[in-house]
């Protein structure tokens, strides 16, 4: 029986998650898959269960499961705890742990919501394009790293970003293949002119891109990347890059799109998957049915595609969400002036509706 272990988390996850939940079982109803759904604990609420934001247990529990459906972490509850024991650290071990190296961030912009991006129409409309962002390598993991006190009593911190050849032609083949089912190009996003580590990745892209004749490559250097998204977002289909520049690229990419209540995003690795919406623990709308589920929902879709191969039950969720949105159906993150506001539920139950249609 197909395993999802539910880790809600933190703020709104809960709340995010329980429609993500809802959604999937509607559609293990049409589709006829049989999931079994589990229940863990991460983040802050961990830290307050058990003293550590990833307990053993919910690690045992994520290695069994076939997916991870995964809320948010973290709140200014515990923003004093220590650096190593922060809820984020539940995210960076299970990505570590579970060796979930390829994290797959979309940003789609829908036509209905072409309004709330802060670009201008005809620059935003149309924008699809697929971040691939290495997620356990690079400078968040790499060695060495630290903070020392010199001799004269100050301090020197470090960090250091590592790749291997292994580690990029993974990413790298990850990022080709899904551009195969895309419109076809990659663009590899490096500082190959001023950091070795960055020489490596493009000359490996290179060498990896050899097996992928029918996927045009393309190279550009981070900085340029991050304006280049905000002046012609259309030019991107498959960007992908290392760690730290996927994770300041794909905040800026899911402004395009307006709202990043919208933007789910798939962990994988050689097995499983983790599901998570893009959005944060949003403390300050935490447990007042505001929160906007369709990231949570959306990612559930990808869960269905990426990891259970259910191409079907997936579009079937995606087509529903465009259905609502196109209805009017807003949620106060992605409202103007004059829509009328739902709740997170709310939301939710019109998206079951409008797959049972
Ligand atoms: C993200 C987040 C995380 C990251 C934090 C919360 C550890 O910003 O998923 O993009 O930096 O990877
Ligand atoms: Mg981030």
């Amino acid at each position: 029986m197909p395993e999802i272990l539910v880790i809600a988390g933190d703020g709104v996850g809960p709340e995010v998650t329980r429609e993500a939940v809802e959604t999937l079982k509607v559609a293990d109803k049409i589709h006829k898959i049989g999931f079994h759904f589990g229940e863990a604990l991460a983040g802050g609420v961990a830290i307050d269960a058990t003293g550590r934001p990833l307990p053993d247990e919910t690690l045992e529990k994520a290695r069994k499961a076939d997916a991870v459906l995964l809320g948010a972490v973290g709140g200014p509850k515990w923003d004093d705890v220590p650096h190593d024991r922060r809820p984020e650290r539940a995210l960076l071990g299970l990505r570590e742990k579970l060796g979930l190296y390829a994290n797959l961030r979309p940003a789609r912009i829908f036509e209905s919501l072409l309004k709330s991006s802060p670009l201008k129409p005809e620059v935003a409309r149309g924008a699809d394009l697929l971040i691939v962002r290495e997620l356990t390598g690079g400078i968040y993991f790499g060695k060495p790293k630290g903070i020392e006190i010199l001799g004269d009593g100050s301090e020197r911190g470090v960090n250091s970003m590592v790749y291997t050849t292994g580690e990029i032609e993974r990413i790298a083949r990850k990022a080709f293949d899904l551009a195969r089912r895309r419109r076809k190009l990659v663009h590899s996003v490096d500082k190959a002119n001023v950091l070795e580590v960055m020489e490596l990745w493009r000359r490996t892209v290179i060498a990896v891109s050899k097996d992928y004749p029918d996927v045009t490559l393309r190279h550009m250097y981070v900085d340029n990347c991050s304006m280049q998204l905000i002046r012609d977002p259309r030019q991107f289909d498959v960007i992908v890059t290392g760690n730290l520049f996927g994770d300041i690229l794909s905040d800026e990419a899911a402004m395009i799109t307006g709202s990043i209540g919208m933007l789910p995003s798939a962990s994988l690795g050689e097995r499983g998957g983790l599901y998570e919406p893009v959005h944060g623990s949003a403390p300050d709308i935490a447990g007042q049915d505001k929160a906007n589920p369709l990231a949570a929902i959306l990612s559930a879709a990808m869960m269905l595609r990426f990891t259970f191969g259910r191409e079907n039950a997936a579009a079937l969720i995606e087509a529903a969400v465009d259905r609502v949105l196109d209805s009017g159906a807003r949620t106060a993150d992605i409202a103007r002036a004059g829509d009328e506001v739902i709740g997170t539920h709310a939301m939710g139950e019109r998206v079951r509706s409008a797959m049972k249609v």
